[in-house]
């Protein structure tokens, strides 16, 4: 599709519009919406919490009369009957003229029906190609969601602080704190929109931390589902995960042979437990709770676990400056893939810097969702 420069930057309102929404929108994609008529935008929109206006419906409310106006929109709009009624129809009731795409839907109950839809109504559609910068932004602005629907699991973003020379914690495991406030103020925005937040059980011990999302504003309305990898249950019920269960849900996930009575104590602490397979197993579990996105900040152990699992697929790493030194200190993965040959290693699909604070994030996408 030939997009004008006009184009471009409505769809890029409309992204940011999307990103509103990332907290309040799952289970369903957050989207954002924009009506314009002679280059002067109407109305904007993006997805209320369920059950609320999806996008389109808010910007064509916010807009008033959009007849002949254009709208553009971060998904494509959905042709079904689900707690709201079909966006598509909407947008063809009010008489819009022509709708610009970022994104199919991947969902089996959309997927390309909405712009079918548009289309036999007599709306001019543009969906932009699956490889165009805005269409690749669009599907990882709603990565949770799509991976959910087309690969049945959540979307899982490593998140780890580095120092310069890629060291995780000193060798005594003292890793407070490598990265700078404003990086960690970033990550408790990225909680609250997680729907959970995974660690290893060694570092649920070494660093005790409550791993609840704080310091965002708004206030978060949800904790995540605070999540321990744990074979063999051996969770110490004083530490601060178990203490805080009150303040939001946490789930042990064991080993299928982890001993009963580890597992009751921790349940009689407040704690849920399960009994998986495996890190396979433990995704299958989540997502059938409906987690669709995992923030994992565990240690080396469980990162590279993950990784040769194929079950990573973006890395958020906070680069900090300073120096460890120290070829003892855990790095990011402790194990892995391992190539013999630079040829054979893992390629990212994308890379991009930005600065937090003193510290850069690198934000690598091992998987741009489908
Ligand atoms: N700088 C950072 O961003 C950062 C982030 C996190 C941690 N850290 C530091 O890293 C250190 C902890 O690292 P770690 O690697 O020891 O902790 P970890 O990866 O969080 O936890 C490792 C443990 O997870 C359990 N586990 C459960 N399922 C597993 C699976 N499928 N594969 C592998 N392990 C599984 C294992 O114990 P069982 O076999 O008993 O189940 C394993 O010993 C601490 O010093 C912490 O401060 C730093």
């Amino acid at each position: 599709v030939g997009l004008s420069a006009a184009d471009d930057a409505f769809l890029e309102r409309a992204l940011e519009l999307a990103a509103i929404a990332r907290r309040s929108a799952p289970p369903n994609p957050n989207v954002g919406c924009v009506v314009v008529r002679d280059g002067v935008i109407l109305g904007e929109g993006f997805t209320a919490a369920p059950g609320g206006p999806h996008a389109e419906v808010a910007a064509l409310e916010a807009a008033g009369e959009v007849r002949g106006a254009t709208a553009y929109v971060t998904l494509e709009p959905c042709a079904h009957h689900g707690r709201t009624p079909p966006c598509a129809d909407a947008l063809l009731a009010a008489g819009i003229g022509r709708v610009v795409i970022a994104a199919r839907d991947p969902a089996p109950w959309v997927d390309g029906r909405g712009v079918e839809r548009l289309r036999a109504g007599g709306v001019a559609v543009d969906l932009l190609g699956e490889q165009h910068p805005l269409a690749i932004r669009a599907r990882c602005e709603n990565a949770g969601f799509r991976t959910a629907v087309t690969l049945g699991r959540p979307h899982v973003t490593y998140k780890a602080a580095v120092s310069l020379d890629g060291r995780t914690a000193t060798r005594t495991s003292d890793s407070r704190w490598i990265s700078s406030p404003e990086s960690r103020r970033l990550v408790h925005e990225w909680r609250a929109a997680a729907g959970a937040v995974l660690v290893g059980v060694d570092t649920a011990i070494a660093d005790d931390a409550t791993l609840t999302a704080r310091d965002c504003v708004p206030a978060p309305a949800r904790q995540p589902l605070r999540v321990v990898l744990d074979r063999t249950a051996r969770l110490p019920i004083t530490a601060r995960l178990v203490r805080t269960a009150s303040a939001g849900p946490v789930l042990v996930m064991t080993g299928p042979d982890a001993p009963a009575e580890r597992r009751a104590a921790l349940e009689e602490a407040g704690v849920e437990t399960a009994a998986v397979d495996d890190l396979a197993g433990a995704m299958a579990a989540l997502h059938a709770r409906g987690v669709q996105s995992v923030l994992c900040e565990g240690g080396q152990t469980v990162a590279g676990a993950l990784l040769e699992a194929g079950l990573i697929d973006r890395i958020a790493l906070f680069v900090a400056p300073i120096v460890i030194g120290d070829p003892a200190a855990p790095g990011i993965f402790g194990a892995g893939i391992a190539p013999a040959r630079v040829a054979d290693a893992l390629r990212l699909a994308s890379l991009e810097p930005r600065t937090s604070g003193p510290d850069i994030l690198l934000d690598a996408w091992i998987r741009i969702p489908a």
